[in-house]
């Protein structure tokens, strides 16, 4: 892999109007609409994975194909069986095994989903968990925010013991806890982000 790096002129011009890559097409369910979508990610050839909230389920939209986007995972009503979804807020691919990790917010679970097409099932990796956000180290590690338990916990890939890395002192405005945390971010010294809903602050 190569990263061609482009450098912008502080006085460049930006184009003025977005362009819709996904959905745009009203709330809904179709292949072409989304409901109440939460997060995203982009892999190398610019496909945007988006967990789409409403609908249950992960939906993919291809670079140049806007028409239309790719079920990947769940979408088939909301419900708590491995083909399903409930409320997914957050996901990203983990580039070794090609799979999705996903936060299965209202079955209290985080999910391993096969980003290969066909895959009509996940694998409960955590479960027990009000995961709201969830990120990935480069040594695999996964944190993720429980926003029932007010803390942030760290696991090793496939395990299900965890070590608590931030609060785990109840919800509260201390430093040193957190009051409903949602998205998590992992930089490449392993500081963690959390944005902390309640208390109105993204912490590290
Ligand atoms: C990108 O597309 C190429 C060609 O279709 C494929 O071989 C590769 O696996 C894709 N990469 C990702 C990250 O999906
Ligand atoms: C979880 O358990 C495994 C296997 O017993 C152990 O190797 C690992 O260190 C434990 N991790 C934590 C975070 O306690």
């Amino acid at each position: 892999m190569f990263f061609l790096l482009v450098n912008i002129s502080a006085n460049a011009k930006w184009k003025q109007n977005g362009v819709t890559v996904a959905g745009g097409h009203g709330q809904g369910d179709a292949t072409n609409q989304l409901y109440l979508p939460y997060s995203l990610f982009v892999d190398d050839n610019q496909t945007v994975v988006i967990a789409d909230c409403t609908n249950h389920r992960i939906i993919q939209w291809k670079n140049g194909d806007t028409t239309n986007g790719q079920v990947v995972a769940g979408g088939k009503g909301q419900g708590n069986r491995l083909n399903q979804l409930d409320g997914p807020t957050n996901v990203l691919l983990d580039k070794d095994t090609d799979s999705l990790i996903i936060c299965n917010q209202g079955n209290q679970r985080v999910v391993r989903w096969s980003h290969r097409s066909g895959k009509t099932q996940g694998k409960i990796l955590i479960d027990h968990i009000y995961c709201y956000g969830i990120a990935m180290d480069e040594q695999r590690y996964l944190y993720v925010s429980d926003a029932r338990k007010h803390e942030v916990r760290r696991y090793q890939l496939g395990e299900k013991n965890y070590t608590i890395i931030a609060s785990g002192k109840g919800k509260g405005a201390a430093r040193n806890q957190l009051s409903i945390p949602t998205y998590v971010f992992v930089d490449r010294q392993q500081n963690v982000y959390v944005s902390n809903e309640q208390n109105h602050r993204v912490v590290k």
